[in-house]
């Protein structure tokens, strides 16, 4: 080896090894208690904790140092997404390429479920076979990565399934919240849009209430489930200018057009004037108040320009911690003794 790479390859070793102490002292005796993450609801407030402590770092170490390392070689994820997807998709191929994972893509129109007629159990029981040691699943069925982590061995991860749950989302906006606000409990939480479609919302408001949070639901009484309030703790609003005032994060959904939410509102422009995150209203909360949305926005829909792309926005920041909790993720669900 030439000297000049020997002292590299030497470097990156001791980074390598100072980093996995880190690590390892971070973790200490904790670790997640199931198999898969499949709903907010298998997971306790302390393990909650533990992905975010573990967040923080590798946000250090390899987000922020653009780093790859070899944790997990030898180990194959498979990324089965059987609806659209931007961030949740690509953070989870990219997490699991810096942490050295072999990784491959299915989506519905390339597998043999789309015109051969295979079924999800027996394609998942295939992929099972062929010793995938993780599978990241998004479906439009609610339920569906339940079902399939219970027939399987490999390790299962919802990435989002149906209206019910999208459990890795609400880990990365906790996060990002503990990150911005230095706490968790105690802020003012305003969730405003199509509540009834997303499973955002789904994950995060049973998040948020492990903490004691108690968010504000707002938006028109035909996309918010009715009885909202007496299954999850929240307070449920139809004028956002009320919910909003003196919040401290401001969480704005999508209206998911996709899943007919055009047929509880009169017009996607009467929906803006009454529901979009505009300069004005965001006066009405506190002045450090942060903006959030779990993406795709839709400009002047969900957020004018000028908030969404404002200092008081945190929604490049969750990209990024979506990337950075997605590698704790990986780690925690495959790393250490469970490899
Ligand atoms: C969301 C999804 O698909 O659940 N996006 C995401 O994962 N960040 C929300 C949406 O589609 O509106």
């Amino acid at each position: 080896l030439h000297p000049k790479r020997k002292k590299l390859w030497e470097e990156i070793g001791e980074w390598q090894e100072a980093f996995e102490k880190r690590l390892t002292d971070c973790i200490g005796k904790r670790k997640l208690s199931g198999k898969n993450i499949v709903s907010i609801d298998g997971l306790g407030r302390g393990e909650m904790d533990l992905i975010f402590d573990c967040t923080r770092l590798f946000k250090e170490f390899i987000v922020k140092q653009d780093r790859k390392i070899n944790l997990l070689k030898g180990m194959s994820q498979v990324n089965f997404f059987f609806e659209d997807s931007t961030r949740t998709r690509a953070s989870f191929e990219l997490a699991g390429k810096h942490l050295s994972i072999d990784t491959i893509n299915i989506s519905k129109g390339g597998s043999a479920m789309d015109k051969k007629g295979e079924t999800l159990n027996d394609t998942a029981r295939t992929l099972d076979k062929m010793h995938a040691d993780i599978i990241i699943l998004r479906h439009s069925k609610a339920g569906t990565p339940m079902m399939i982590a219970n027939q399987i061995k490999a390790v299962v991860v919802s990435g989002g399934d149906g209206w019910h749950e999208h459990p890795t989302q609400a880990l990365l906006d906790l996060y990002t919240i503990l990150e911005k606000k230095g706490k968790i409990a105690g802020n003012k939480v305003v969730i405003v849009g199509d509540i009834k479609h997303s499973r955002v919302a789904g994950s995060l408001i049973r998040a948020l209430n492990k903490y004691g949070v108690e968010p504000n639901i707002a938006g028109p009484p035909t996309l918010i489930p009715f009885g909202l309030e007496k299954v999850f703790k929240c307070r449920v609003f139809h004028s956002l200018d009320d919910a909003i005032k003196g919040a401290d994060v401001i969480y704005a959904l999508r209206i998911q057009l996709e899943r007919a939410a055009g047929a509880d509102i009169p017009t996607v422009r009467e929906y803006s004037k009454a529901y979009c995150i505009n300069p004005a209203r965001l006066l009405l909360a506190k002045p450090d108040a942060i903006v959030m949305h779990p993406g795709p926005i839709n400009r002047e829909v969900d957020l004018r320009t000028e908030v969404m792309d404002g200092p008081q926005s945190a929604v490049e920041d969750q990209v990024e911690n979506g990337f950075a909790s997605r590698l704790a993720l990986l780690y925690l669900l495959l790393g250490g003794d469970r490899r």
